[in-house]
């Protein structure tokens, strides 16, 4: 399973850069606001100076030669840019065109085996099942996840599956354990799969018994 940085945060990217594990970048217009701009170009061009790897930026517009319009302009702005495209049918519409012009394309906030199917069907590169989203009301993400792996196995479709929407360590090990081929999850969480207590008194220990060898 590949690691993706959740995030447009340009000081988080070049950190996680360091790491040598981030193969590639989601954002969406929330976390590019967050950052208080609204250059989205600026921001990706910068990310893809960072990351060498796929980046999804999302279009803003609803209607269907408006949303592939800006879909044309988005992926001009970096070869790594990937579209990202919500569901409802002008998105189906739109996945399906711009697959047929070369341009990939992430079907995002997705919520469901048969959204993913559609996705898959009209060419989508990725899906993103949003699993902390579905948790919140009660519904099991990681087990969509994990349907939509199954699924997507059986057929032997070439669309890969993009756990995002993760809030913990423990969605990332469920995710990896159902077969995501991706996994796209914010710093803080990159940062807590690296800690365990027991690798710091380990650390500890050593240094320590190093310390008190008996001087000959
Ligand atoms: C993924 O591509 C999205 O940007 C992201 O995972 C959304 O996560 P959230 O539900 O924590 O906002």
């Amino acid at each position: 399973m590949r690691i993706f940085l959740d995030t447009a945060n340009i000081d988080e990217i070049r950190e996680a850069a360091k790491l040598g594990v981030v193969s590639g970048i989601t954002t969406n217009p929330s976390l590019i606001a967050k950052e208080r701009t609204t250059d989205m170009k600026a921001v990706i061009q910068e990310i893809a100076s960072i990351i060498d790897g796929p980046i999804s930026a999302e279009v803003l517009s609803l209607e269907p030669s408006a949303m592939i319009e800006e879909a044309r302009v988005v992926s001009s702005w970096s070869p790594n840019v990937i579209v990202k495209i919500p569901m409802p049918e002008s998105g189906l519409q739109v996945i399906s065109s711009l697959s047929r012009e070369g341009i990939r394309t992430n079907l995002t906030l997705c919520f469901s085996l048969n959204q993913a199917l559609l996705g898959t069907i009209a060419g989508a590169t990725y899906v993103s099942p949003f699993v902390g989203r579905l948790d919140d009301i009660s519904h099991d993400g990681m087990q969509l996840v994990s349907d939509i792996v199954k699924v997507f196995d059986h057929f032997k479709v070439s669309t890969q599956v993009l756990a995002a929407s993760i809030r913990h360590p423990l969605h990332v090990v469920i995710a990896a354990k159902a077969g995501a081929h991706i996994a796209t999850i914010p710093y803080s969480v990159l940062k807590q799969m690296i800690r365990h207590p027991l690798t710091d008194i380990g650390i500890a220990r050593f240094a320590e018994d190093w310390q008190n060898i008996p001087k000959e």
